[in-house]
This record gives structure tokens, C-alpha cells and sequence, in this order.
């Protein structure tokens, strides 16, 4: 009998070995977020030159009463992903009392931490967690109500996706809300590449470390042997995918062992670790509207680096 946790180090070893397999090398970028990896993503988004965070707590901010309104009361907000602090706080307490708060998060710990944090600061809330992996398919417990689900996905989590992983997700979104549900989601917007590479290539090289953190990561629990201080972080533009991509580059010829396994990498060869899609307000609404979807409202700030869109089912 597997419990959960083996059935995640089993993927994660799956993952990689299969990632580095491929004649490009690559990693799911969801094996960053070890405890490590999660406090350097905190430092992420508080750089100067990491705008997303700040931009979308900013709209939200500036436009609280109309996003409220929008999501609509006695709702059931379902999160996805239940890690966007501040930026659920201030729609919950807009709603608090009237509101059910349905945290989703694959990992036990955090969402429990989530659901004590969210628990003591709104203590008439209701809070009904789902420990669950919001990147495959999953059902909402019958006890949460149908008339007016809401599914909230901020941080731009969605350009972590293809582009086809990311209709599924919001096909599976539209599922579990119904006809009478609604959603809003956090887009980073195309803009100039010299601001998207910064953003993902800070001066202070947290994102360099946030990267190479990986290569610990698999040391220590898939039992490698990466030599980090071999591998720099690279941040590039994709224009067919408008995806700004992180590698890690390797600095020399060498080889790599992990569970028996041997792997190759010439001098200059990359492990592709995440690709971050940017979208415009068009390819998003074309996006949403293949997953049945309509954009009915947007809030961006004033410099349109970020969006929040609002939607609403299509049929
Ligand atoms: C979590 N995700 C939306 C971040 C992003 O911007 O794609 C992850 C990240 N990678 C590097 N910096 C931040």
C-alpha cells in the first residue's frame, strides 16, 4: 500500500529521469516548490523586478468592490492552489460570513497551514479544504453547494501551463463551477522582453538560486549527484510559445548519476525547467472561449502589465 507522500517522490523520480531522458532535458517546474523552494518563491515576489505579484495585489486593491461584486455572495470561492495570501485575504474579507472557502492544494501541510491562518483571521467564515492536485481531474465534494461556485486562480499559475494543459485546466474550472458559476483569474500580460527577462533574472539572483535549488532538491531526496556550481540560470525569451523560459545551463562537460542512471550533458546543454506563458487580452478570451468561457470582465493597472479577467460560462 502506497501512502500519498510515496506516490509523490515515485513521480517526482518519474518525472525527472523521464525529463532527462528527452533530447532536450527538462523538469516540470512543479519540483521547485520543496520548503527551499517555496521560501526563495516568497523572496521572488518581493524583488523589485518581479512585478507580477505586486501588480495583481494592486488591482485587486484598487478594485475590490467590483471584483466582489462580480464573484457575487453566499458564494463558494474555490481556490486553486491555495497559496495567494494577501490577495484572498482581501477578497474574503469582503465576503467574510456569507462565503464557504474552498482551499484546493496538493500539499496537506501547506493547505492545513492555510486553512489555520485563513480559520483565525475570519473566524465566521467557513472553511472546507480539498487536499487534491488541481492539475489533474478531481471531483468537488457534493457538500459543497452548486448554486454559486466560484473558482479564483491568481498569480498568473495559468502561464505555468501549456497551452493545452491550461484549456483542460479551465475546462475542469467550468465543470466544477456549473452553469450558474463564475471565475476569476490573474494573467500576466505580454509587454516589453526586457522587463519579462528581469523579472525572471533578478539582480540579487534569488531566481538563479530559486532554479539551481532544484538540483539540491533532487540530491538530496532522489539521491543524485548535480554539482549546482556547474549549472548556472539562464532566462530566455520563446516567442512562438510568448513564454519566458528558465534553463539551467550547464558550464562544462559532464555526467550526471541519479538511480542508476547515467546522463550526459555537453558543455552548454540546458535542462528546461519552466516556461511562464504571457498572454494579451485576445489570445486569453480566445484561450477561455475553448473551454466554453467568456471574459466578462477584465481589471488591469494602469501600465497593462497584468490582468484579472472575469468569466463567466458561456452556455
Ligand atoms: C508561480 N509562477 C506563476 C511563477 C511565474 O512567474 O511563472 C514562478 C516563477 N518562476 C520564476 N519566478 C517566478
Amino acid at each position: 500500500m502506497h501512502d500519498v507522500a510515496d506516490l509523490i517522490d515515485t513521480s517526482f523520480l518519474t518525472d525527472v529521469l523521464m525529463g532527462l531522458s528527452g533530447r532536450q532535458k527538462s523538469i516540470p517546474c512543479r519540483w521547485f516548490y520543496d520548503d527551499r523552494g517555496s521560501e526563495l518563491f516568497e523572496d521572488i515576489t518581493r524583488l523589485a523586478e518581479y512585478y507580477p505579484t505586486r501588480t495583481e495585489t494592486g488591482i485587486i486593491q484598487d478594485n475590490i468592490q467590483a471584483i466582489a461584486g462580480f464573484a457575487g455572495s453566499e458564494i463558494a470561492l474555490l481556490e486553486y492552489g491555495a497559496g495567494a495570501g494577501i490577495k484572498t485575504e482581501l477578497l474574503l474579507e469582503k465576503m467574510d460570513g456569507n462565503c464557504l472557502y474552498v482551499p484546493i492544494d496538493i500539499a496537506g501541510d501547506f493547505l492545513n497551514q492555510t486553512v489555520d491562518r485563513i480559520r483565525a483571521k475570519f473566524p465566521a467564515l467557513r472553511v472546507r479544504p480539498i487536499t487534491s492536485d488541481f492539475t489533474i481531474d478531481f471531483d468537488i465534494p457534493d457538500d459543497v453547494p452548486t448554486e454559486r461556485r466560484v473558482g479564483f486562480f491568481p498569480g498568473s499559475t495559468i502561464g505555468n501551463l501549456s497551452a493545452s494543459e491550461a484549456r483542460t485546466f479551465l475546462g475542469r474550472m467550468r465543470r466544477h463551477v456549473g452553469r450558474s458559476g463564475a471565475a476569476i483569474i490573474g494573467v500576466d500580460l505580454k509587454k516589453d522582453i526586457g522587463t519579462i527577462i528581469a523579472a525572471y533574472d533578478d539582480s540579487l539572483g534569488v531566481t538563479a538560486a530559486f532554479n539551481l535549488n532544484l538540483l539540491t532538491r533532487i540530491n538530496r531526496e532522489l539521491g543524485g549527484n548535480f554539482r549546482p556550481d556547474l549549472f548556472e540560470h539562464r532566462a530566455s525569451w520563446n516567442e512562438t510559445d510568448g513564454a519566458v523560459e528558465m534553463h539551467l545551463v550547464s558550464r562544462v562537460e559532464q555526467s550526471v548519476t541519479l538511480a542508476d542512471h547515467r546522463f550526459q550533458f555537453e558543455a552548454g546543454e540546458t535542462i528546461h525547467t519552466e516556461s511562464s506563458r504571457k498572454y494579451d487580452p485576445q489570445s486569453f478570451a480566445a484561450l477561455a472561449d475553448g473551454a466554453d468561457w467568456v471574459v466578462d470582465r477584465t481589471w488591469m493597472d494602469a501600465d497593462r502589465k497584468f490582468a484579472i479577467f472575469g468569466l463567466r460560462p458561456k452556455s
